[in-house]
């Protein structure tokens, strides 16, 4: 059984990139954990992060070919603007968790709006990279609980 994990554009810096709001744990280093959670559980999960929307798009379609049954994504700045991959979470049916390291709506107005949050089973923001995790076992629960 298997899940997902998006990154948007600019997480790939994460460990450098304005530490003081997003953290100085890096993106593999996040990739890591989820993966090992996962294997824990029983379930496989790949991590896809892209600087490009349409590179985004395209995995969320092809999960849908993939089976995956649960997606966790961080849209980052595509949060804000992008009709296109709230569109295709949409288009696949696939329950997903959006998740932000920094607590957007402690931020700048134009970071309070998200294309995603009422499409999501959950949000979480502001609990750093391991909102990450949380997310992950909220997953975790919700398919075992479905059974295979
Ligand atoms: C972010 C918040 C977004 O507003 C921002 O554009 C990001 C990261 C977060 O994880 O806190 O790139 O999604």
């Amino acid at each position: 059984r298997r899940l997902l994990v998006l990154h948007g554009p600019n997480l790939n810096l994460l460990g450098t990139r304005e530490p003081e709001v997003y953290g100085r744990v890096t993106l593999s280093e996040i990739d890591r954990a989820l993966v090992a959670r996962a294997q824990e559980a029983g379930f496989e999960l790949a991590t896809f992060q892209s600087n490009h929307e349409g590179q985004l798009v395209d995995r969320v379609q092809a999960a849908r070919a993939e089976a995956v049954e649960f997606v966790v994504i961080n849209p980052a700045a595509y949060t804000h603007t992008s009709v296109a991959l709230r569109d295709a979470l949409a288009g696949v049916g696939i329950p997903f968790v959006e998740i932000h390291l920094s607590n957007v709506h402690r931020r700048e107005p134009f970071r309070h709006h998200s294309y995603f949050s009422d499409q999501a089973e959950g949000v979480i923001c502001g609990l750093g990279w391991k909102g990450y995790l949380y997310a992950l076992e909220f997953a975790l629960e919700r398919l075992a609980s479905q059974g295979a």
